[in-house]
């Protein structure tokens, strides 16, 4: 079961949105969120479950703290881990790159050996394209909205980590 492994939360964040998400994960958790900004790869060491955050940044791009530790993914061997994604982004102002970076980070977890857990269905948005998206009708991770659809957050997040096994 998910919720038996040895957990960690990381977020990357340039305006406080997956940031905020992240604390909220870790609230019902009982874990603290970090912050991935300065991080090294053997942050992951200890962990069984990894739960990254990401929003997209500037048109389809990586969030700048993510993006720096682009080169620490490619080094790290998360073989053996389970990773569950969760990804903030406005499907309004950006449809065809919603999310985009939550796909980047997927493939960078696939490459560096981890194994994705809690894809998230794609009902309920509304998009032109997204790298998230790589199976029709399902992200890769928890998809977010805090521009265009906040008040679903709460409940999105508390599915999402009922499906993942967690009793909350
Ligand atoms: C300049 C700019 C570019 C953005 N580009 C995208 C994008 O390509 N795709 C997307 O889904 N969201 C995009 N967003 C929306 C952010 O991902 C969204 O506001 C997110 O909640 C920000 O999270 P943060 O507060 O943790 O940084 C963009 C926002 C800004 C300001």
């Amino acid at each position: 079961m998910t919720a038996q492994l040895n957990t960690a939360i990381f977020f990357g964040s340039d305006t406080g949105n997956t940031e905020a998400a992240a604390q909220k994960i870790a609230e019902k958790l009982n874990l603290k969120a970090q912050d991935i900004a300065g991080c090294t790869s053997e942050i992951f060491d200890d962990y069984e479950l990894l739960i990254l955050g990401t929003p997209t940044a500037n048109y389809g791009e990586m969030q700048p703290d993510w993006d720096y530790f682009v080169p620490e993914l490619e080094d790290a061997d998360l073989s053996g881990k389970k990773v569950a994604l969760f990804g903030l982004g406005d499907q309004v102002d950006y449809p065809d790159s919603f999310l985009d970076a939550m796909g980047d980070l997927a493939d960078l977890v696939v490459d560096a050996g981890g194994e994705l857990v809690g894809a998230w269905s794609t009902d309920g948005y509304e998009f032109n394209d997204s790298r998230a998206e790589k199976e029709s009708g399902k992200f890769v991770g928890l998809a977010l909205d805090e521009d265009r659809q906040p008040e679903l957050t709460d409940d999105r997040i508390a599915t999402w980590l009922t499906t993942l096994g967690f009793n909350l």
